[in-house]
């Protein structure tokens, strides 16, 4: 017997994590690197969070175990994650219909949302904006949906085309999922306003659509509850959703694969029931969850001295992508590069899409050693006072020809 013949073609690199490898066997010393949303601190590195060190420093000198966890995660775990969503006091969360359960990560949370939809056979076809994270249509078509896109921004790429968007959606059909960007739309960084929200949860509500909310990357646009509050627009009384949230960006916990999958029920035992198919999705993928991370988040969400602090650090991280991002239209403007940039200053979260040709990204690349996704998504968080000037000499070298 032998491997499967597709097998010997090799696949394409993947759109974002092949990028980072490509960049790190790139032996060029002027390389910059804006393609993985990583965040960095002005000297380009990702440290260690101040309220993690201190987490781990109180979980090392506990007397811990390496037991296998619950199929969902720790329950203390499971509920603060929840809360820090949701709100302790929302009425999803007292009446006991929504339920959190710990995944890998925010991909991994996708995908046992994912896997759960189809095997309890609720959802065949799934929406999602164009353009999205390039890793949504491949995870959703792997896990067999039929994947349907809606039009998200207008031709600036810097304001969502509201009437193209909803009325696409108006085609779905009841118990289609329609997947959401909770905050910090990737790759565009454009937001609906809270207006759209509503509409988009009155048109959820109409057509009998199901909502699976990504939210990787709450506390990075405006702060924690303001960066939940598109969502909660769809936590109607009754209303059924799914929320992916992630830990890597917002705790800078990338290696530990830390997140959850909320579901939110139209009451407590349907919350509970759907629950069990969700553990089975778990059991027959990667049995149970690693331990470290929720650990971590765990402990820093139960302290109240250990969470302020993390508060803090998480505003500082915003605050300086809000700051490279004045920066960088500042660098784009004073080189007259074409185009109205002024929108990326207003945007929100870890990226901005440039709006490239494919041959202009090829060039970034192959001319510049600069490495962008896509039609020229960067990870605005990735600027340092070290790579900006570079960064936009070339831009503006590949745009002006
Ligand atoms: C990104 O979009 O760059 C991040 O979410 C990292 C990833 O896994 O793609």
């Amino acid at each position: 017997m032998s491997l499967p013949s597709f097998s010997r073609v090799p696949a394409p690199p993947d759109a974002i994590l092949g990028l980072t490898e490509a960049f790190k066997a790139d032996p060029r010393p002027n390389k910059i690197s804006l393609a993985a949303g990583v965040f960095v601190d002005e000297a380009g590195r990702t440290p260690v969070l101040e309220t993690v060190i201190e987490a781990e420093r109180r979980l090392a000198a506990a007397a811990g175990t390496k037991l296998y966890r619950p199929i969902d995660g720790e329950q203390a775990y499971r509920d603060l994650v929840r809360d820090l969503v949701l709100g302790a006091g929302h009425e999803a969360v007292t009446s006991g219909r929504a339920v959190a359960t710990q995944t890998p990560g925010g991909t991994g949370g996708l995908r046992v949302a994912a896997d759960f939809l189809r095997q309890t056979g609720s959802g065949v076809t799934l929406w999602m904006s164009e353009p999205t994270w390039p890793n949504h249509p491949q995870m959703f078509a792997a896990a067999g949906f039929r994947v349907r896109t809606y039009p998200y921004t207008d031709e600036t790429g810097r304001r969502i085309d509201e009437a193209a968007m909803l009325g696409a959606l108006s085609d779905a059909a009841p118990g289609d999922v329609v997947l959401l960007h909770g905050a910090c739309h990737n790759p565009t960084g454009v937001d609906p306003s809270p207006e759209l929200w509503r509409r988009i949860g009155d048109l959820i509500a109409e057509r009998g659509l199901l909502p699976l909310v990504d939210l990787a990357y709450q506390g990075f646009g405006d702060g924690l509850a303001e960066d939940a509050a598109g969502l909660m627009e769809l936590v109607r009384p009754g209303a059924e959703l799914l929320v992916s949230t992630s830990f890597s960006k917002t705790f800078s916990l990338y290696a530990e694969r830390v997140g959850a999958l909320i579901v939110i029920a139209r009451d407590a035992a349907a919350a509970a029931s759907a629950q069990s198919h969700v553990k089975i999705a778990i059991r027959v993928n990667y049995s149970n969850p690693p331990a470290h991370g929720a650990d971590i988040v765990r402990t820093i969400l139960a302290d109240a001295d250990l969470r302020a602090r993390w508060e803090v650090e998480l505003a500082a991280m915003r605050n300086r992508i809000k700051s490279n991002r004045a920066a960088l239209v500042a660098a784009l403007e004073s080189r007259s590069i074409p185009g109205d940039w002024s929108g990326i200053a207003t945007q929100r979260g870890m990226f901005a899409l440039l709006g490239l040709s494919a041959a202009q990204v090829a060039r970034l690349k192959d001319e510049f050693a600069v490495y962008v996704v896509g039609r020229g998504r960067i990870n605005v968080a990735g600027l340092t006072a070290a790579n900006l000037d570079p960064f936009a000499d070339a831009v503006a070298a590949v745009i002006k020809g």
